[in-house]
């Protein structure tokens, strides 16, 4: 379904600050992971299974997963109203727990590279993402034992990001720019306006605004595979 959110001012050195400053507060030999969670790319036993996160088993993406994997034998937790799928009659495991463990593995990934250890991330999340796979999300990454230091929504990230890296060309003309994502799992759209404005602390500031966000939650290369 197509949504749109109310447009969101968000001063965006503010929310880089906010973060340099968690980071700071830090010991500096303490390295900080950020992971991407896409549906696809970080692939583990089981397809697609962040589509399943903080849903109840009657939600209608659901049926659709159970549709599109019927290899997958999903079973229904009845004291959690949720899905787990089953591997075997012993061994079951929740959606949370499946991120968990992708969340562990990428944190070995991250500390051989950063060749130490790591405890605390940043995670992108879909900016779709409700509270409930918000807070399946901070579930799996307690799971983990890492310490969420921000969730941040994918676009708004992505929107961050290019802002930081062409300041030089932010004025105080609002300049529209129109981000587009087609996932595998998803396709998202986020009109975002940048533009200088006066601050009483700091002066002149860049800003970035989120004017729009429109969104399908199923369309995606895996749809177009399927079909
Ligand atoms: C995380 O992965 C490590 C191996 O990198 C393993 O030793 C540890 O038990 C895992 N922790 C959890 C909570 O799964
Ligand atoms: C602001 O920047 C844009 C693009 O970099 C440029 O086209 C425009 O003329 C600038 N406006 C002002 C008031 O400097």
């Amino acid at each position: 379904a197509n949504r749109r959110q109310r447009p969101r001012r968000l001063a965006c050195w503010a929310l880089v600050a906010v973060v340099l400053a968690d980071l700071l507060a830090l010991s500096d030999t303490v390295a900080v992971m950020s992971v991407d969670l896409g549906s696809e790319s970080m692939k583990a036993t089981l397809r697609y299974f962040q589509h399943l996160l903080g849903k109840q088993a009657d939600n209608p993406h659901v049926a659709l997963y159970r549709a599109r994997f019927p290899e997958h034998e999903l079973q229904f937790d009845p004291q959690r109203q949720t899905v787990h799928f089953r591997i075997s009659p012993q061994l079951q495991f929740s959606p949370e727990e499946v991120l968990g463990m992708v969340l562990n593995y990428s944190r070995s990934l991250a500390e051989d590279f950063a060749e130490q250890p790591i405890k605390d991330a940043v995670i992108t999340v879909p900016a779709f993402f409700n509270q409930a796979e918000r807070r399946a999300v901070l579930q799996a990454a307690r799971m983990a034992g890492l310490k969420v230091l921000q969730l941040i929504n994918d676009n708004t990230a992505t929107a961050l990001s290019y802002g930081v890296f062409r300041r030089k060309d932010i004025n105080t003309t609002a300049q529209n720019i129109m981000f587009y994502d087609m996932g595998s799992g998803s396709t998202v759209c986020t009109i975002v306006t940048y533009q200088t404005v006066k601050t009483k602390e700091a002066g002149m500031q860049p800003q970035l605004q989120i004017r729009g966000v429109g969104f399908d939650r199923t369309l995606g290369g895996l749809e177009m595979e399927l079909r």
